[in-house]
């Protein structure tokens, strides 16, 4: 994980007044991206070729709490169990406490329990990093902006930088060569209608990361080429449609935005496909429900569930398509 040079800066000047840590423990909403991130222009630093804009989930998310550890050993808890030092996850949170710890010797107790449902079949690496994030800025008690700490779950995964807000949050992809300027800020829209429902499919394990998807996607599909500039312009005319509170226009745009780069990954070498016949199946019901007059939407990720968006006007109706959908109100909470 290397970090950008001038967050760096910043981030060694707070380090100049950290304290020892001490306990502290914050939460993040995950999030669902209306204008997907596919694609990376840097590894190291997840810096994406193309900007994006999600919706947060509310309270679905993770809590975070860090514990100076008095055992003088590192150790990571998920949902109430206790992790190998070497699984992925754990591994992944103590690399990523490093970076506040610049070298001194911080043992840490870090404890993370999502509340997104298992069922909803939903990745928590996003909420993860960026309650990680937040937790770790207030246990060394560093003055870092929300900037800052979104440049910096960045690093962690490059969908946690859209996690430290609620509501709707847009990602630019940023210019310059170290990341500096590669960040997320919550766009100032209140639309208590808003909704966002989960169609759950296959709650198993996915078949490649998100991560290794987008790398293998970028390096062999012959239509990743129109990806980054089809990507930015859908998320400057879904950031406008989310300004405008216009849900046919958004829909529309999103779904068109969720497929194409679904489409890339089908033409990867060897294809890549994380949707099965179900997530089919429940895009065909859409449709059809559509051409019925339902105004709903659908979004999916590296993985064969598939999101709805819709008006609260047509829950109803949502459910009635869809008993399985799971909705959720995004502005039932406050930032
Ligand atoms: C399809 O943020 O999980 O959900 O930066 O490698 O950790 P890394 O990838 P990650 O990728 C998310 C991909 C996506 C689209 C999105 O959330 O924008």
């Amino acid at each position: 994980m290397s970090i950008d040079c001038a967050a760096r800066n910043r981030i060694a000047a707070a380090m100049q007044t950290a304290t020892a840590p001490r306990r502290a423990s914050a939460y993040a909403p995950s999030n669902i991206a209306l204008s997907k991130y596919w694609g990376k222009r840097d590894q190291a630093r997840n810096l994406p070729l193309n900007s994006s804009l999600s919706i947060s989930l509310a309270e679905w998310g993770s809590h975070t709490e860090i514990v100076p550890a008095e055992d003088g050993a590192d150790r990571v808890w998920l949902n109430g169990a206790a992790l190998d030092a070497e699984t992925p996850f754990a591994a992944k949170a103590l690399r990523f406490a490093d970076l506040f710890r610049a070298g001194r010797d911080a043992p840490l107790h870090i404890r993370t329990r999502n509340t997104i449902p298992t069922a909803a079949g939903l990745a928590s690496s996003a909420s993860g990093f960026a309650a990680l994030t937040r937790a770790l800025v207030s246990a060394f008690g560093l003055e870092l902006s929300e900037r800052d700490m979104s440049l910096i779950a960045r690093l962690g995964s490059g969908s946690a930088a859209r996690s430290l807000w609620h509501g709707f949050v847009r990602w630019d992809r940023g210019t310059a060569p170290d990341g500096g300027d590669s960040l997320a800020a919550p766009l100032d829209v209140h639309w208590p209608a808003f909704r966002i429902a989960i169609v759950a499919v296959d709650t198993g394990p996915k078949s490649m990361t998100s991560r290794d998807g987008m790398n293998h996607t970028v390096a062999t599909s012959p239509l990743f080429a129109t990806w980054p500039q089809t990507a930015e312009a859908d998320c400057a005319a879904i950031e406008t449609a989310v300004r405008a509170q216009d849900l046919p226009k958004l829909g529309a745009l999103a779904e068109a935005n969720a497929l194409a780069m679904h489409a890339t990954m089908l033409a990867a070498r060897p294809a890549l496909s994380y949707l099965k016949p179900e997530s089919w199946a429940v895009l065909e019901r859409l449709w059809r429900a559509r051409a019925e007059g339902l105004q709903a939407f659908a979004t999916m990720d590296a993985g064969a569930n598939v999101k709805l968006i819709f008006e609260q006007t047509d829950s109803a109706d949502v459910l009635a398509a869809f008993p399985q959908a799971e909705i959720i109100a995004p502005f039932s909470v406050q930032n």
